[in-house]
């Protein structure tokens, strides 16, 4: 075979390796096998030394053509190699956009919370300002200006928790009440909600500390009829347009006359069910004229000035609202509850 013959077989099957390689690790095999130190190619430079001296060019040429096609081909394969693995790389990372997105987990408002933003939404909507007390208390605020005096069997009605003798446990929000009417700023229109305490046992619809919504407007010629207007439009907005609302004549020590007011059952709507127990209403809040005493006492004169006031239970709402049946689950922050709202 010359020496012609003997580098195009080797280009040949070079060619063919290259060709029938599956890797680029396939690539280099090749390389060593042909290009490398022992490989083929080398070895026929290497066999130079017997070639007639004129024929060396045409042969050293050969050898290099030889040589500048397989490196030609390995180069094209390799470069075949990586883009056929950039696609596939690309083709296993590529995000479907048009996939749902994952829901992040959120935290949830607590029942309490909605129905108190609810209730202040509705009030500060018709003009009165959100104002808090504190939850440790002076008698003086709590019973003695709310004409609640030492010996006044409403005091033991509310089981009191005392700090000492003059400091309790706020027993109702009334208590800020006494405080904003002694600041002495009028007209009045606010509305306090917060926490109060009393020394209950904890069942389905008691526990030792709970929370309360105060109202209390103070202006001029103040009348019954304003109460019920107000406290009417809130039913409304509170439970839907249809509700309707009843005022039974009641007592409170701070409030004459004093009154609690049902709403029409908004499950049955006054029908009567398991909700209503079957009476077709629902008692919502105690209210009342303020008492003329305890605007003196607070030293507004009830001669120039009258007013009304009401309590809700904030639980009460709550449960009503989102038709739960223990108050206990409130307080437990079980999550699987929480999550429902
Ligand atoms: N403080 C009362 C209670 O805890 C609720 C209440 C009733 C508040 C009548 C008032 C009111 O402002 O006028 O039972």
């Amino acid at each position: 075979m010359s020496m012609q013959e003997n580098l195009e077989k080797i280009q040949r099957e070079a060619l063919e390796q290259i060709r029938a390689s599956e890797h680029v690790e396939g690539l280099n095999d090749v390389r060593v096998a042909f290009l490398g130190k022992k490989g083929a190619l080398t070895q026929v430079l290497k066999g130079m030394k017997d070639v007639a001296p004129e024929d060396r060019p045409k042969v050293g040429q050969l050898v290099n053509d030889a040589r500048a096609a397989i490196e030609q081909a390995m180069e094209e394969r390799r470069n075949a190699f990586l883009s056929a693995m950039k696609e596939e790389k690309m083709k296993s990372e590529t995000i479907d956009v048009t996939l749902p997105a994952k829901k992040p987990a959120q935290g949830h408002r607590h029942p309490n919370t909605i129905a108190l933003e609810e209730v202040e939404r509705i009030f500060v909507g018709m003009g009165y300002e959100v104002v808090e007390g504190p939850e440790v208390e002076y008698d003086l605020y709590n019973f003695e200006k709310l004409n609640i005096p030492e010996g006044h069997p409403a005091k033991d009605e509310q089981d009191t928790f005392y700090i000492n003798k003059n400091i309790v446990l706020r027993t109702q929000t009334s208590s800020v009440q006494a405080r904003v009417m002694e600041q002495g700023k009028l007209p009045i229109r606010i509305i306090s909600p917060g926490r109060v305490f009393r020394s209950d046992e904890v069942d389905a619809t008691h526990s030792p500390s709970f929370h309360q919504i105060e109202g209390l407007l103070i202006d001029k010629n103040i009348t019954f009829a304003d109460l019920k207007g107000t406290l009417a439009e809130f039913a409304k907005q509170l439970f839907g347009e249809e509700t309707k609302v009843k005022f039974r004549p009641h007592h409170f020590p701070f409030t004459e006359p004093s009154a609690e007011m049902d709403v029409s059952c908004f499950k049955c709507g006054g029908k009567g069910c398991r909700f209503c127990k079957g009476s077709g209403w629902i008692e919502i809040l105690g209210c009342g004229m303020v008492h003329p005493h305890v605007l003196e006492m607070c030293g507004i004169d009830p001669e120039e000035y009258n007013g009304f006031a009401f309590g809700v239970g904030l639980e009460r709402i709550a449960l009503l609202k989102y038709e739960i049946d223990d108050m206990r689950l409130l307080y437990e922050n079980d999550i699987r509850f929480l999550k429902q709202f």
